[in-house]
Parts: structure tokens; C-alpha cells; sequence
């Protein structure tokens, strides 16, 4: 046998055994004519001890060893001297005795210690990812990934759902990203799209009658990479037919308790909280607000528009708002703090940010002034402001005022040590509008995607007022991140044209591009809807990962590079021409 134990699964139950282990040398001590192995595998490490009184030709080849080698020995398990147990590992019990080494592989000098509390740059943890995964912290993120996804696979096997594959080289879906194109060599000058999500897949597999289905799935978005995204990365798809939103939330709110309690021992409360989406905008400026903390978003703009402050006026008068938040305690705050504060806001998209300091008596601020004491009252009443508090404002279109005051808050959130990072607090958005107007494209767009269905007693207004239809869509927000979202869709194949044409996608077009979907719809489609969970931000959440980059075991650069590999790289001329596909000359 290669090995009988894991070495981090050697303990006092395996005294005076006979063992064999096969790891990586984490560490070599020579120590009063002994030598000394840190020897590790997934599981652990134990200490190996080469004794040459026991076995000289052993401990002469122990000599030999040096970090990252591979190696296998046996020997026998013993208990340590007392003086020398160390508590703070589970093997610290015990150590190995060597009486037979061998060598399976030597390691060049690796470019920097396997060990947790290493401060390495992400630049060189990528370029050496294989390294880097063999620290155990970082291996435990991938462990709890597994058990994660098995969790997850189990309670949706439970509940009757099938896992079903669906294609990568397929046609694009529109999620509100670009495709990654594939050229076909096949069918020269065609490209298949990899997929955004299987959203049409999973509904036509509901027209086929599988009922409930789900995916661990791999999309790709090219889209700009962020912390929390990348261009590819993994949901938990599902669908299901003969559904209401009442009877989706239900269960995803059941698996989503069952899993948290099962990996990380996170209990919920039962039912979720649930928020509209015009109510979590106003109130934090996001549908995806951090409920965890208050600094909740103040509407100023009725006040702003009677004041004298000719910026809060002006855009109020052009249709903006005027809105605040109470930077609880930070009247402190020195003038170069506040234009720190200032620029952060500028950066997210602000003109300025307008602010006052709450004294015992009045407001202070050189926009005071503007101000009558009547609607300084008003102010401190609408922000509940009191002595020692900072109170700040925007004023813009609304949407660039909830932007900024929400990153805002999210920022002060975390300086003044108001989340309590030990919390989980999740929340259902619902009733979020169908469609928002694209300023440049001079259309409607979905917010969730074309397939999503509206609201039945706003049907109406599809014609009338598109603006105001509340959709049948989702999402799971967690802690202020956006977890899954989805969606009830529309099953009627009239009412999925009518859709299209409000989207302003032609006859022609709809047909070339979802035809396949129009069709389906007319041979019996069951209602039906689902929803999908970014895995990957999921497993963050659960390790506080930072960045989904550290759960993804090979994860791209914020270019979208594979640092290990290089890619994305050139072709082969060869290839190209295969593909009839011809570079454009750089210039
Ligand atoms: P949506 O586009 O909201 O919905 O995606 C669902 C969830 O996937 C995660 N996610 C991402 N994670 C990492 N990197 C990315 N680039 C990225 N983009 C999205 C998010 C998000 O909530 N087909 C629909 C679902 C449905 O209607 O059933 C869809 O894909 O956590
Ligand atoms: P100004 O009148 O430009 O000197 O600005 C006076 C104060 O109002 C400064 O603190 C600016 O940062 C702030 N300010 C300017 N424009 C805005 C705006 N659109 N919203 C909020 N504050 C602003």
C-alpha cells in the first residue's frame, strides 16, 4: 500500500502501530542528533522523527531532504516526550518513528513558504496557484466548496429535482453581458456563444416536463471583472413547473437554511425578511442593501426645494433629489477628513457632498446660511440628528444620488465598526419593475432578462405605462450581496412577442434569435420559473473570503488573465486559417 493513514489522522489510537505516509516535507529540524520531519498531506501534518541510533542508513538519507519534497516512509507510531507535545495541532500527541524513507520526488526552492500567514502578492500566488493551494487554509475554502455543493445537491435530489446538462456551444442568451464567441470550423464564418446562464435550456426542459430541474453550472460573461465577479463562474441553476413566487421562495428559502446550517452552523430566521425593491432603494440606495447596519438614505428634496442653497434647488427643480444620511458621532471629522469623504462621493459619480456638523445649539456648516432655523429643525428632525453627529448630502439625478450615498454608507458602515461581521441577515427584493429605459440605446431593457414575466394585475399597464409593471423577479440578498436572483417566466407565447416587441426586437429578429423559444411556448408549456445562485459568491460569503478570486482554484486577473497559464494567448497561424478567421493587422 502507497499509504495506510492521512498524516493529519495520526493520533494516540494508532500507538505503537505500524504506519505508512506519503506527503510534502513542510519542514526539516536537525535538533541534538536527530532529525525532524514536518510531514503533510490534505489532512495535516505529523512529525516524523529519523533517529540514528534506531536506523542509521535512514537518518543519513533524511539528509537529503529539503522543503516540498515528496516523500514516502514508515515507521512506527509513538507518544511523544512529554516536554515536547504541542497541543496546538491534533497529531501533537504523537510523531512517527522512520525506518524506511524513499524519495518519490525532489522540489526546486519554492518561491515563497507554504504556510497560512504568509503575505504573499496575489500576482505571485497566481502565477504559482498550484503552490498556493497547497497551504492549508486556502485548501480548507476548496473542502468546504465540496461540501457546500454536495449539500446543496443533496437537499435538491431530496426535493425530486433532476440535474440535467445543458450545452456550452450554443446560441447567446441575453443576461445583460457580452458572449464569449467560439468560431465553428465546421460552419466557417458561424460562432457559437457560450452560454450566460442555461435560462432557455432550463425552460425548454420544463416544456419537456421534467418539472423540476437544477445545474452546478459553469457561465461566461465578458463582462468588466470585479471582486465579485468573473468571467467565469458557477450557479446553482434551477427551474420548476406548476409554480407561484410563493411556492419558489419557499423552497429555495428551505435549502438555503439547510445548507447554512449544515456547512457553517449559521441559523436563519424563519420566515426571511422580505423588501420591495422601490423600498430598499429608497431606503439604502440599492436593491441589494446591507440591512445589517442603519444610516439609512433621507429624502431632502421637499425641503431642498424651498431652501436657498441654489445647487439643492436647482436639482430639484430639473427632477433630481435631495437626499442624506447621519454619519452618526462623526462631527469630529477634520476639514481634510471631509474632503476625503468628498472625493469618495466625487469618484462614484457626484458633484460635491454637501455636509453640516450638529452642534449642541445649531447647525455648522458654510452652507448654513442658505438655511432658515425653521428647515435647519426640519433637517435634524428628518436625520434625527444630535449634537456630535455629521449629516450629509447629495443632490443629483436620483440615481446618481443613490449610488453615491450607498457606497457611502456602506463605507461609514465599516468605519464606525457598525456591522457585526458575525451576523448572517438575508433578504428577499421582490416586485421589481419589468423594464428600465436605456438612456443611449433609446429603449426599454429587462432588468432581469426578456423572459421574466410581469406582474398579472399590472398586465394593463404594459401598454399604458410600462414604466410602473412590476415583474414576477427575486433576488436573494444576503448581507448586502446579491446572492441568486429569478424569476417567474412567461409561458404564453403571445405575451413573451408582446414582450419582445416592447424591447423593441423586431418580428424578424425574435424569430432568428428565440424562435427555438417561440416555438416551444406553443406546444404546451407548463408556468413555470426558477432561479439561480452565484456558487461562487456563495462560498465567499461562508469562508469571508473578500474576493470570489479566492475561491475559484484558478481565477482570472481583473484583465481577465490567467496568470499560470497565460491565457488568454496567440494561435497558431494554422488554427486561424482553419477557421478562416484573419487578425486585423496591428497598427
Ligand atoms: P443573474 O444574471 O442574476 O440571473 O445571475 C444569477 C447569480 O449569478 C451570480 N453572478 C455572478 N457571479 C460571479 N461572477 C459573475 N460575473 C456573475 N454574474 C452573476 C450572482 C447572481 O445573483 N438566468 C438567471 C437566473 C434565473 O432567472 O433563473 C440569471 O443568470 O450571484
Ligand atoms: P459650492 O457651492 O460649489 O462651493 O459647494 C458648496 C458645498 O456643496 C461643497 O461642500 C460642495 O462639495 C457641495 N456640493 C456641490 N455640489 C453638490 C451636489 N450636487 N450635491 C451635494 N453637495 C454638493
Amino acid at each position: 500500500m502507497f499509504r495506510t493513514h492521512y498524516c493529519g489522522e495520526i493520533s494516540l489510537k494508532n500507538l505503537e502501530t505500524e504506519v505508512t505516509l506519503a506527503g510534502w516535507v513542510h519542514r526539516r529540524r536537525d535538533h541534538g542528533g536527530l532529525t525532524f520531519i514536518d510531514l503533510r498531506d490534505r489532512e495535516g501534518i505529523v512529525q516524523v522523527v529519523f533517529n540514528p541510533q534506531l536506523s542509521p542508513g535512514v537518518h543519513q538519507q533524511a539528509h537529503a531532504l529539503r522543503a516540498e519534497y515528496v516523500i514516502q516512509i514508515k515507521g512506527k507510531v509513538a507518544r511523544r516526550p512529554e516536554e515536547t507535545e504541542n497541543k496546538t495541532i491534533p497529531t501533537g500527541e504523537v510523531e512517527v518513528l522512520a525506518q524506511e524513507l524513499r524519495i518519490l520526488n525532489r522540489s526546486k526552492t519554492p518561491p515563497f513558504l507554504i504556510e497560512d500567514d504568509e503575505d504573499i502578492s496575489e500576482g505571485l500566488r497566481l502565477q504559482y496557484r498550484y503552490l498556493d493551494l497547497r497551504r492549508s487554509g486556502v485548501q480548507r475554502i476548496f473542502i468546504l466548496r465540496h461540501r457546500l455543493s454536495q449539500s446543496i445537491r443533496h437537499f435538491l435530489n431530496q426535493n425530486r429535482f433532476l440535474e440535467l446538462e445543458t450545452p456550452f456551444l450554443t446560441k447567446s442568451t441575453p443576461e445583460g453581458a457580452r458572449d464569449f464567441l467560439v468560431p465553428s470550423r465546421l460552419n466557417p464564418g458561424h460562432f457559437y456563444a457560450l452560454p450566460q446562464s442555461p435560462q432557455l435550456f432550463k425552460q425548454i426542459l420544463m416544456v419537456s416536463g421534467f418539472d423540476r430541474y437544477y445545474q452546478v453550472v459553469r457561465c461566461f460573461r465578458d463582462e468588466d471583472l470585479r471582486a465579485d465577479r468573473q468571467p467565469e463562474f458557477t450557479q446553482i441553476d434551477l427551474e420548476m413547473s406548476f409554480i407561484d413566487i410563493e411556492d419558489i421562495l419557499s423552497i429555495m428559502e428551505k435549502m438555503t437554511k439547510a445548507v447554512f446550517s449544515e456547512i457553517c452552523n449559521i441559523q436563519f430566521p424563519n420566515p426571511f425578511p422580505r423588501m420591495t425593491y422601490a423600498e430598499a432603494v429608497s431606503r439604502f440606495g440599492t436593491d441589494r442593501p446591507d440591512t445589517r447596519f442603519g444610516l439609512e438614505l433621507k429624502d431632502l428634496s421637499g425641503l431642498a426645494e424651498r431652501c436657498d442653497f441654489k445647487v439643492f434647488r436647482t436639482v430639484v427643480s430639473k427632477g433630481g433629489s435631495v437626499k442624506g444620511l447621519n454619519a452618526k458621532g462623526l462631527a469630529g471629522l477634520s476639514r481634510k477628513e471631509i474632503e476625503t469623504l468628498t472625493n469618495e462621493a466625487i469618484q462614484r459619480g457626484a458633484k460635491g457632498l454637501a455636509w453640516m456638523k450638529v452642534t449642541a445649539d445649531a447647525l455648522e456648516a458654510p452652507i448654513t446660511k442658505f438655511f432658515s432655523v425653521a428647515q435647519q429643525d426640519e433637517i435634524k428632525t428628518i436625520l434625527k440628528g444630535e449634537p456630535g453627529d455629521l449629516l450629509l448630502f447629495v443632490a443629483d439625478k436620483t440615481q446618481v444620488v443613490h449610488d453615491v450615498l450607498s457606497t457611502l454608507r456602506l463605507s461609514l458602515g465599516k468605519r464606525l465598526n457598525l456591522i457585526d461581521e458575525k451576523i448572517f441577515e438575508p433578504l428577499w427584493v421582490t416586485d421589481f419593475p419589468l423594464l428600465e429605459y436605456d438612456e443611449a440605446e433609446k429603449r426599454y431593457i429587462a432588468i432581469h432578462h426578456p423572459f421574466t414575466g410581469p406582474m398579472d394585475e399590472d398586465l394593463a399597464l404594459l401598454e399604458s405605462d410600462p414604466m410602473q409593471v412590476r415583474a414576477k423577479a427575486y433576488d436573494l440578498v444576503i448581507n448586502g450581496v446579491e446572492l441568486g436572483g429569478g424569476s417567474i417566466r412567461i409561458h404564453r407565447e403571445e405575451v413573451q412577442s408582446k414582450i419582445f416587441a416592447l424591447l423593441g426586437i423586431k418580428k424578424e429578429e425574435a424569430a432568428e434569435k428565440f424562435g427555438f423559444l417561440l416555438e416551444a411556448l406553443q406546444y404546451g408549456a407548463p408556468p413555470h420559473g426558477g432561479m439561480a445562485f452565484g456558487f461562487d459568491r456563495m462560498v465567499a460569503l461562508l469562508s469571508g473570503a473578500d474576493s470570489i478570486r479566492e475561491v475559484i482554484p484558478f481565477p482570472k486577473t481583473q484583465k481577465g488573465i490567467c496568470l499560470m497559464t497565460d491565457a488568454p494567448s496567440d494561435v497558431d497561424a494554422r488554427q486561424l486559417k482553419e477557421l478562416r478567421i484573419k487578425k486585423e493587422r496591428r497598427v
